[in-house]
């Protein structure tokens, strides 16, 4: 939505910026025209400016920066430097005087401004163009007028402009060239007027005297013709002939003058100002221009003055009109743009509110397949809350009635458990001098127990959760308590040798608590510590009141192998069984504590170090103002009753010592077994199952098993799967790969039901897997037939040897090298190219030794007793199994049947053929 906006008023940018850009800008470049006038106090000077400024109207957009120079020409040079300085794109001077003003406009022209020379010239050919009247002529014109005035004869006064002024100059070469063929006119004097009324008013006045009867005076401009006018009237004299030049229509002007006969005539000199800018416009438009553009003059005297006065002022009421046009036009230009800006302003804000419209249209649209989209959704989310709500009905009603057939069950085990205890403590009072029975009838006594306790923590469970279960609170010794608690657990500190002390200030100390409760709370914590701390430990609990006084804390420490930051996080948790797989537990003594300690308004905390130890931590407040009166005990004063002492005792009694009973004492028994496996009862069972028949040797994890099955070389390994240390698939592999002990047949225990595991305990050769819980009949007919099969595969072997070859040796080494020896040779009959070499090698001993070794031990030579194998391996072959001749030639070792049968023959006296078929 977002990059929609944005793409609608990019659009409607982009259309007012080509918009904008199509807006018809004024033709033509911007130019900036700077001109140089030398005076501006004149009508003629005047009219020039207004000339430009009426020319450049037509072309808006060009700028035009005027300076005046009052007639002084070091002011004109400073205008025309400031005029360059601020760049002007051409310059237009009317020069003051010529020579002054050449070397700053010949500069300026040489640096790449243009220069128009306009009217007044300068001394130098380095200009752009020239525009102005042709003052030779009109000098001559002048002159020509006057010869015709004089008819031939007469004086003449001529007052002269600026003479350093180029129009000065060149008027009067005009004038006095027109006079050259007439030697009878004159001009007796000539009066410098500077261009000026006033000025040519005192100086002809200063000489006029002498000159009353002058017949013409001709003056260089009109103003000082007016002046001459003037200075021969005011005299009274009569009035000379008087020929001005200019003959501008405005009032006082040239024409008037005419027209009033106050001058004879005029010599039109026009200002050339519409054509300065006409030329500058060319020049800087790089168009074609005339360089010298001198303008057309005439005569105006009596006999046309009417009628020029009437073109001019036509003319300049055209120029009117023209101007009131260009001023409707300008103001009809100012409305056509205001009308444009607004007319562009409507186009966008009509796009942008078109494209906003879309927008909206498209949002809506989007907005409706949203709502639509999520309103799908939400009758899936109600469709699914519904079915989760009716699920979750179910998986109540389910789970509640779950809960109540364990609770239920629960139960109805207590009866039975409680119905095996009586008798079975009667049963072991009764057979206290029998240690075997006295020994599993305890076995019997603490599994027992086990279950009670786990159906009471159960049932516990279910009287929180029902809110059963209310705290039962009396006043008691606490000291005294867990003195009580720690004495039922001093047999097993002391056969552990487990350092177990309450370390305490107090000698009592008086707490209001549920001793059902906390005892069981205590037990746990105290089992806990038992179970996870090494032979040789501590377990210490400490008792003390906190620093403000209101609580006591009970401290539960040992220095056993602890938890990871993981199994703290976790331990308080129902059902959690810890990390360690061969010390898993119930899930249930911890989150009962908790339940119960929270029953109490108290605390427990956990804190502990993986490898260093744990600690736990009850707070109890003081007093009995946290409790409410039902959970006070009716009789509070009254010692409190324990409920299952029994049940929570540590099963840990002393028990008889274990005298061995006469058929059981050591004989020297003919096989040994190897038991490895963790739990000790198990262990213990086995092997008071099992020692009266064969010799026993304990391991209680893998790697003390594994240290003992190559130390003694047993003749059948028990083990469980899952033991400390290393597992026993791994061992069952190790064992079954090294030559040593590879013959040994192995049994697994173990509690994993799973057909996975069966199968990958046979893939690591295990003889026999036997799941928990196991007959133990079958576990030792196992143990008697994988005996018996090993025996008789040996025997047959062996049976054809002579007898000296049955050894009879007894000493532990030389039965571990026989086994080693013969396990060799065994496994490798089928293989041809087996050699004393590599016997040597497998089992790490000299050529030389093995021969005496097996010589003592067999009494025979290693090859013979190779061969032999072979053959009483294809003698047994050949009775059991289908294969034919061949085949048990090659898998006893031998590289050709012929070869076998003639070895074979020379042996046994007849063919393997014959041997099978009799
Ligand atoms: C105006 C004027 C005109 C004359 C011209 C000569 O300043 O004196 O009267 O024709 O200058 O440059």
């Amino acid at each position: 939505m977002f990059f929609i906006a944005r793409y609608a008023i990019s659009v409607v940018l982009l259309l007012c910026t080509l918009l904008t850009a199509c807006t018809p800008e004024p033709s033509g470049k911007q130019y900036h025209i700077g001109f140089s006038q030398c005076v501006e106090s004149d009508a003629w000077r005047k009219t020039m400016l207004k000339d430009m400024k009426r020319e450049l109207s037509f072309h808006p957009g060009i700028k035009l920066s005027y300076l005046q120079a009052d007639g002084n020409s070091d002011k004109q040079i400073s205008q025309v430097k400031e005029l360059l300085n601020n760049k002007v794109d051409i310059l237009i001077i009317s020069a003051n005087e010529a020579e002054p003003l050449t070397p700053i406009v010949e500069e300026a022209f040489t640096k790449g401004t243009p220069v128009i020379v306009v009217d007044r010239k300068i001394a130098t050919p380095f200009y752009s163009a020239y525009v102005g009247g042709d003052n030779y002529e009109i000098g001559r014109m002048a002159g020509e007028y006057a010869i015709n005035q004089l008819q031939g004869k007469g004086n003449i006064i001529e007052i002269t402009g600026l003479p350093k002024s180029t129009p000065a100059i060149e008027r009067d070469r005009g004038f006095t060239a027109a006079l050259k063929n007439y030697p009878s006119i004159r001009i007796v004097e000539r009066v410098n007027g500077e261009w000026y009324k006033q000025k040519a008013h005192d100086e002809l006045s200063r000489i006029a005297s002498r000159y009353k009867d002058i017949n013409l005076i001709f003056a260089q401009n009109d103003v000082m013709a007016a002046g001459a006018n003037e200075v021969y009237k005011s005299m009274n004299a009569k009035l000379p002939k008087i020929i001005g030049v200019d003959g501008l229509p405005c009032n006082g002007c040239g024409m008037q003058l005419v027209a009033n006969k106050r001058i004879t005539a005029t010599m039109l000199y026009p200002t050339g100002g519409e054509e300065a800018i006409r030329i500058a416009l060319k020049i800087l438009n790089k168009d074609e221009f005339k360089r010298e553009h001198l303008l057309n003059t005439t005569v105006i005297d009596s006999t046309n003055v009417r009628y020029l006065q009437l073109q001019a002022n036509k003319v300049d009421s055209q120029q009117r009109e023209i101007e009131n046009q260009q001023s409707i036009l300008h103001r009809l230009k100012t409305i056509y743009n205001n009308q444009r800006t607004f007319l562009y302003v409507l186009i966008c804000s009509l796009v942008l509110a078109l494209s906003l419209g879309g927008l909206v249209l498209y949002s809506l649209r989007e907005n409706r397949r949203i709502n639509r989209k999520l309103k799908q959704q939400n009758d899936e989310i109600v469709e699914q809350k519904d079915q989760l709500e009716e699920m979750s009905v179910k998986a109540r009603a389910a789970n509640e009635a779950k809960v109540a057939f364990f609770t239920n069950i629960s139960h109805e085990f207590r009866t039975p458990l409680t119905l095996i205890l009586g008798p079975l403590e009667e049963l072991l009072g009764a057979t206290k001098n029998q240690p075997r029975q006295t020994r599993n009838l305890n076995l019997i006594h603490k599994n027992v127990i086990r279950l009670l306790r786990l159906v009471n923590q159960l049932m516990d469970f279910r009287k929180i959760e029902v809110d059963k279960m209310r705290v039962q609170a009396t006043k008691n010794d606490l000291i005294a308590f867990v003195n009580e608690i720690i004495e039922s657990y001093q047999s097993m500190a002391a056969t552990r040798t487990i350092d177990l002390r309450l370390i305490t200030h107090e000698r009592q100390l008086l707490v209001w608590y549920d001793v059902n409760m906390l005892d069981k709370v205590m037990f746990n914590l105290l089992s806990n510590a038992f179970k996870f701390t090494k032979d040789g430990g501590y377990v210490h609990i400490y008792v003390s009141k906190n620093e403000a006084g209101d609580r006591v804390v009970i401290r539960v420490d040992d220095n056993g192998i602890g938890m990871s930051e993981e199994a703290v996080d976790s331990a308080f948790e129902l059902f959690y069984q810890g990390e360690f797989e061969n010390h898993k537990g119930s899930g249930l003594g911890l989150a009962l504590s908790k339940q119960l300690i929270h029953l109490h308004k108290g605390t427990i905390t956990l804190s502990s170090q993986k490898w260093k130890g744990t600690s736990f931590e009850i707070q109890l407040l003081l007093g009995n103002a946290h409790l409410d009166k039902q959970e006070i005990a009716e009789n509070p004063t009254m010692p409190a009753i324990y409920e299952d002492e029994k049940v929570y005792s540590t099963g840990q009694a002393t028990e008889p010592p274990d005298v061995p009973e006469e058929s059981q004492k050591k004989t020297e028994r003919e096989h040994s077994i190897l038991i490895i496996e963790d739990n000790e009862d198990l262990r213990g069972f086995l092997k008071a199952r099992l020692e009266a028949q064969y010799e026993i040797v304990e391991a209680d994890n893998g790697q003390s098993g594994l240290q003992q099955g190559f130390d003694i070389v047993p003749d059948l390994i028990i083990s469980d799967v899952v033991i400390p240390g290393k597992d026993g698939m791994a061992l069952v592999n190790i064992f079954k790969t090294d030559i040593r002990t590879s013959h040994i047949p192995i049994v697994l225990l173990t509690g994993k039901t799973k057909t996975e595991h069966q199968i990958e305990g046979m893939k690591n050769m295990a003889d026999v897997y036997i799941t928990k819980p196991f007959s133990v009949q079958f576990l030792e007919q196992t143990i008697k037939s994988l005996l018996s099969n090993r025996a008789m595969l040996k025997e047959h072997f062996t049976s054809e040897m002579p007898s000296n070859l049955k050894t009879t040796t007894v000493g532990k080494m030389d039965r571990k090298f026989m086994s080693e020896f013969t396990a060799l040779v065994e496994s490798n009959l089928s293989n041809e190219d087996f050699s004393v070499e590599e016997i040597c090698k497998k089992m790490g001993i000299s050529r030389v030794q093995l021969y005496r070794k097996v010589k003592v031990l067999l009494n025979v030579n290693v090859n013979d007793y190779i061969l032999n194998m072979r053959l009483q391996k294809a003698k047994y072959l050949l009775q059991h199994e289908e294969a034919t001749i061949s085949e048990i030639a090659y898998t006893v070792g031998f590289s050709s049947p012929a070869y076998f049968s003639t070895v074979f023959k020379s042996k046994f006296g007849m063919t393997p053929k014959a041997f099978k078929e009799k």
